[in-house]
């Protein structure tokens, strides 16, 4: 039973398969010739708000023949206490696969192992797996491998998505500059299990210079200062994160051809200015559009 549950936990030639079969199910998009979740029944079930992943897995599902349910976690009886293994149990009785998003990373873990379907991280605290995924598809597309590359994280470097980035670039074997106010770091603990995810040539760099960590980098990276969850914290974010913003001077100093991209939701003048974030929109755009074909690549993997 194949599950994606981190990036922590995705080997690397798997993750190699999910980026090239992207490619070919963004080409083949309403051609595909065989529907791997023909017949089935997958249920999303979210404990956070969303619109892309949510949107994105939804018609994924159904391009690939299968039927998508959307669950409310406040809706059914999570919301009101009933035990995560006992949820797993019930739907794993029914459903033949679920796609998850919500606070705590063993919740996701916990039902992978009590409902016997493939289970997939729609997004945790402590990883995206499948914005990164998606993301680097994207830069692939458009730049070539990005083995040896330079990606530079500005903002809030201890969130789910410089995580997920962290594993990723161990595996795939390129450079990740985090730049973050000491604060908000990834911790040692996360930089220590990377250190023991894989043995790689893959360097990462952690500074509070994000001037020094943007030259020369070939993709400058950011998310949002205050995530799901945190924002009774928001106040404090916005105040220490100050400056760790995507504008022209920091785009100045990378590679001449860099990208610009961002996961989504943008916040204009907080983590990227507004010129900036329009006069990159066609990638930040074309990287919310493959959030569809590297999620059908990774369905079809899960069931293959
Ligand atoms: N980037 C992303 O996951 O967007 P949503 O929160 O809208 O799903
Ligand atoms: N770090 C953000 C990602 C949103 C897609 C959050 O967790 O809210």
């Amino acid at each position: 039973m194949k599950h994606l549950l981190s990036l922590e936990k995705l080997a690397r030639s798997d993750m190699e398969r999910i980026l090239a079969d992207a490619v070919v199910f963004k080409k083949k998009r309403h051609r595909h010739g065989k529907l791997p979740l023909a017949g089935q029944i997958w249920a999303l079930i979210f404990n956070k708000s969303s619109t892309r992943t949510r949107v994105s897995f939804e018609v994924g599902i159904r391009e690939l023949g299968g039927q998508a349910m959307f669950l409310s976690a406040n809706d059914i009886q999570i919301g009101r206490g009933e035990p995560i293994k006992d949820t797993a149990r019930v739907l794993g009785r029914m459903i033949h696969g679920a796609v998850i998003r919500t606070y705590a990373q063993s919740d996701v873990e916990e039902f992978a192992q009590y409902s016997g379907v493939p289970t997939v991280n729609a997004l945790t605290d402590d990883e995206h797996p499948c914005q990164v995924l998606s993301d680097i598809f994207t830069f692939q597309e458009k730049r070539g491998p990005i083995q040896s590359k330079v990606v530079t994280f500005i903002g809030d470097g201890a969130c789910n998505m410089p995580i997920s980035w962290m594993f990723a670039a161990a595996k795939l074997e390129f450079e990740l500059r985090i730049a973050a106010p000491e604060r908000y770091q990834p911790s040692r603990e996360w930089i220590d299990r990377v250190g023991r995810s894989h043995r790689s040539n893959g360097k990462i760099v952690v500074t509070d210079d994000l001037r020094k960590a943007a030259t020369g980098a070939d993709l400058l990276y950011t998310d949002v200062w205050v995530s799901m969850g945190k924002e009774a914290e928001g106040a404090e974010r916005i105040k220490a994160l100050n400056g760790y913003r995507i504008n022209q001077a920091l785009v100045n100093l990378a590679k001449p051809n860099a990208l610009i991209m961002h996961c989504l939701p943008a916040y204009r003048g907080k983590e990227i200015d507004e010129h900036t974030f329009e006069a990159n929109a066609p990638t930040i755009f074309d990287q919310a559009e493959n959030r569809l074909h590297a999620q059908k690549s990774i369905l079809n993997w899960l069931v293959s």
